[in-house]
């Protein structure tokens, strides 16, 4: 799109590899190129193994990449050099540019099991020293969570459950959601009622979101970008190299 053109990425990544290897195996995702622009929607759909969780771990900046010739991230003022910032350790500063500009929903929810829904949906907020408002109520009434704020993780459906962690993910206003398979867990037609709802508000937001999925069916007419990739398996069926673009 020529708007986009004119904007700044908020990720450029050029030749990034991870290469993961057991005794019995080796895996390398490749990134070529990915620009991925403020306020876009982006899928990675793919199959089990293909490489999604790692691709979405080094845009957290929890994975280090094996090799990088350059990753830029831009959500604040200034650009980072992600690869920069791995390459002297600096783990800090890292674990702080997650902390401010990014929500991330696990598929498992990865909700603490001894704090309440509220104290869950809140978290992120008060590691940040944000003050109280009706954030999280406010969340809470649009993901139809009201009633269930006071109780814990265990007292709730898994579709409760994976609501909250989206609640959580977007409590601290970030500027970019990253979620990893995010209604895996619920059955089809709760997924596609999660996923419509989680693509509404971060669209409301204006958050830029990378949801990756195995099924492409249901979020193909939420409008979202898909990632090209293509993967090479070994004989034994084992996806040994992706490669993703976009
Ligand atoms: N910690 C790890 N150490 C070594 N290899 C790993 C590790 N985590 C994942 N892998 C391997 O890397 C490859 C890609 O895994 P990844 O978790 O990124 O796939 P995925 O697309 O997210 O799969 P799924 O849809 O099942 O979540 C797989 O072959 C996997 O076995
Ligand atoms: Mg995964």
């Amino acid at each position: 799109m020529a708007e986009q053109e004119e904007r700044k990425p908020i990720y450029e990544l050029r030749d990034v590899v991870k290469k993961r290897a057991s005794d019995s195996y080796s895996f390398s995702l490749r990134v070529p190129s990915l620009r991925i622009f403020p306020g876009e929607k982006i899928a990675l759909i793919g199959e089990s193994g293909c490489g999604k969780s790692t691709l979405l771990d080094m845009l957290a900046f929890v994975l280090q990449p094996t090799s990088c010739e350059e990753f830029v991230f831009a959500a604040g003022d200034e650009p980072e050099d992600i690869s920069a910032a791995w390459r002297r350790s600096r783990r800090n500063r890292l674990a702080r540019l997650r902390r401010h500009h990014l929500g991330y929903v696990m598929q498992t929810g990865g909700l603490l099991p001894y704090l309440t829904v509220r104290e869950n949906m809140n978290l992120s907020r008060r590691i940040l020293g944000m003050k109280k408002d009706d954030t999280v109520d406010e969340l809470a009434e649009e993901l139809g969570l009201s009633r269930h704020l006071g109780k814990l993780p265990s007292e709730l459906s898994t579709g409760e459950r994976q609501r909250v962690a989206i609640g959580r993910a977007l409590a601290h206003r970030p500027s970019i959601v990253i979620a990893d398979e995010p209604t895996a867990s619920v059955d089809p037609f709760a997924a596609e009622k999660i996923m419509a709802l989680f693509i509404e508000m971060v669209e409301q937001r204006n958050i830029t979101v990378i949801v990756a999925s195995h099924a492409w069916r249901h979020i193909k007419q939420l409008g979202l970008r898909r990632l090209a990739h293509h993967t090479r398996r070994s004989k034994d069926g084992h996806a040994a190299e992706t490669v993703v673009s976009g």
